[in-house]
């Protein structure tokens, strides 16, 4: 009799799981349909990104991306009392863990950190000639997976900026609300306009003046528009509070390999550490750069930033390939106490690959920004990268990550196995899985909040 009792209580309880399950899974189905974080994806040990291996990101106290995520928490925890929670996790135990254990209670709080700390982030590009479309989609990108709000620095041709406007007005309100954006022109504040047009690539050279010209913006990421981020700004934009008291920019190496660098190898002019830097991805406290005095092989008491940047440019410029990417590589030469270097995963580029894989960062734990320099998201050499930029750009904002974006992904990568780059898919793809796998629990925990709302 007892037994059957048990037995009864059990019965009614899982009939009980069931119910909350289905009516769960309405409120989370809505707009993810029903995929699964992929296995590979659960196995990953569940520390905050900031805390991965060998001290790769700063300790990074506050982790910003989550406050969104704790703000919907506390939403739903405030009509509900956080039963619903707990119960949702019951259930998902139920459903073959779609969902990550049960945070600590100190996950829990009240979402203060969101009023106490509203800063923006800051994401500048210069785009100019034919750039616009790649330009639109690493915005993309960085709005897709971000969590705290960005402004949008674009300077473009003036012949540009009616299409910028048009298009980034067209996105989903629920993503137009994650930015803001503005539309400069080019302008450089000091020596002749046109050779600076010049150098390198047209308006490159912009991006030099941008302490000058952006007077109330603390710190930017500056990219370059053939970047995508396979991850939140949020992320990289921790560095900027690793900096030492010194350090007042941070890049990537330009090479892994000295031997194959091509600053090694060929530069007629100074530059940063054993392989140069490559200015792609650059974070900027433009504070600091605006403050500080620089050394320099022209004038022993330094220089301003702003002072220092024409006669550089005169002194060096027959002697430059690579325009503005050189100059900073001269500046951080001579004052190498001011640069923070990380590693390549934050900016990954066929030569990554094309010689087999050195980056070893990024085979640990992905690639968190891809950047597709040489053209190879428009022609046909490196298809992994192509793969990427397409699959986001053909994304359209209200789809199912996983369906629209990552098995597409998938796909395209069964027929690159036999490139250079193609024959390690897994670099390429375990940042990205585990960033939409983040984005899918955010939106079924605001899904479910709005629910209990109702
Ligand atoms: C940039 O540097 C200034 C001056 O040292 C500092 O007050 C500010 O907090 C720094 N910005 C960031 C984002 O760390
Ligand atoms: C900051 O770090 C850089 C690079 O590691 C180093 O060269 C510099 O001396 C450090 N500055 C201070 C004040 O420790």
């Amino acid at each position: 009799m007892k037994l059957y009792c048990k037995a009864v209580a059990l019965a009614l309880g899982l009939a009980g799981l069931l119910l909350l399950y289905l009516f769960v899974g309405n409120a989370a189905g809505d707009r993810e349909g029903d995929e699964p974080p992929l296995e590979t994806a659960e196995k990953e040990p569940r520390v905050p990104s900031g805390a991965r291996k060998g001290g790769r990101l700063p300790p990074a106290a506050p982790f910003y991306h989550q406050t969104e995520r704790a703000a919907a928490a506390a939403a739903a925890a405030q009509v509900s009392k956080q039963e619903p929670r707990l119960r949702l996790r019951k259930a998902a135990a139920g459903r073959g863990k779609k969902l990550a254990p049960p945070r600590r209670p100190k996950d829990q709080k009240p979402p203060t950190p969101l009023i106490s700390s509203p800063q923006w982030m800051h994401l500048a590009v210069v785009a100019c000639g034919d750039r616009l479309e790649e330009t639109l989609i690493m915005l993309k990108s960085a709005v897709l997976f971000s969590n705290r709000k960005i402004k949008f620095h674009i300077f473009a041709e003036n012949s540009l900026k009616p299409e910028f406007e048009r298009k980034l007005q067209e996105w989903p309100p629920s993503f137009t609300k994650k930015y803001e954006y503005h539309v400069y022109p080019i302008s450089f504040s000091v020596g002749n306009a046109q050779e600076w047009k010049k150098l390198f690539k047209p308006c490159a050279a912009q991006r030099l003046f941008l302490p000058m010209i952006l007077k109330d913006v603390d710190s930017l990421l500056y990219v370059d528009t053939d970047v995508l981020f396979l991850r939140p700004i949020d992320d990289i934009w921790r560095f900027l509070t690793a900096f030492n008291s010194t350090q007042l920019a941070a890049m990537a190496p330009e090479h892994e390999i000295p031997k194959i660098g091509w600053y090694s190898r060929f530069a007629r002019h100074p530059y940063y550490g054993t392989t140069g830097v490559n200015s792609g991805v650059m974070l900027m406290n433009l504070t600091r750069i605006r403050n500080a005095q620089f050394k320099n092989s022209m004038i022993p008491t330094g220089l301003t930033w702003e002072e220092m940047l024409y006669p550089l440019y005169q002194k060096y410029k027959n002697y430059i390939t690579w325009g503005d990417q050189d100059l900073l590589n001269i500046i951080f030469y001579f004052n190498p106490e001011c640069l923070y270097l990380f590693p390549c995963q934050w900016n990954y580029r066929p030569d990554h690959c094309m010689y087999g894989s050195n980056c070893k960062g990024a085979e640990e734990e992905g690639i968190s920004i891809l950047h597709g320099n040489r053209g190879v998201y428009h022609d046909d050499k490196q298809p992994t990268f192509k793969a990427l930029f397409e699959v986001i750009r053909d994304f359209s904002f209200e789809d199912n990550l996983f369906q629209s974006m990552y098995y597409p992904l998938q796909t395209k990568f069964l027929d690159t196995v036999n490139t250079l780059c193609g024959r390690i898919p897994q670099v390429f793809l375990k940042q990205i899985e585990r960033t939409m796998k983040k984005v899918y629990e955010n939106r079924v925990i605001v899904n479910i909040g709005a629910n209990f709302r109702l």
